[in-house]
């Protein structure tokens, strides 16, 4: 069960691959737009800590670290370079309202 949260932010706010911050409350999440899916991931790299979303989006998808340059997937935040960290990720909805991201 998940406590649901109207984003400030709307899909037309958001470039296509471009790893993009917000905030929900106090909480700093990031937010990734590919075609039609939307993806929400925490904010900050599990590994020692940059900000995601200075990172970038490479040829197969995935969120790179801007520090160390750790790969994660969007989806299900797996560390697909190999380190084995993992990063964070909340479940997200487009509504006819709005986007809204879950947290437990
Ligand atoms: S802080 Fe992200 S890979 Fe090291």
């Amino acid at each position: 069960m998940y406590n649901w949260h109207k984003l400030d932010i709307t899909l037309t706010d958001l470039v296509e691959n471009k790893p993009t911050e917000t905030t929900v409350g106090t909480k700093r999440i990031g937010l990734l737009k590919k075609g039609a899916e939307l993806f929400a991931f925490a904010a900050l790299c599990p590994h020692a800590g940059a900000p995601m979303c200075d990172g970038w989006v490479d040829a197969l998808g995935r969120i790179v670290c801007p520090l160390h340059k750790y790969r994660f997937d969007p989806k299900n935040g797996r560390n697909t370079s190999g380190e084995g960290y993992k990063l964070f990720t909340y479940p997200i909805e487009m509504r006819e309202d709005g986007v809204y991201v879950g947290f437990v």
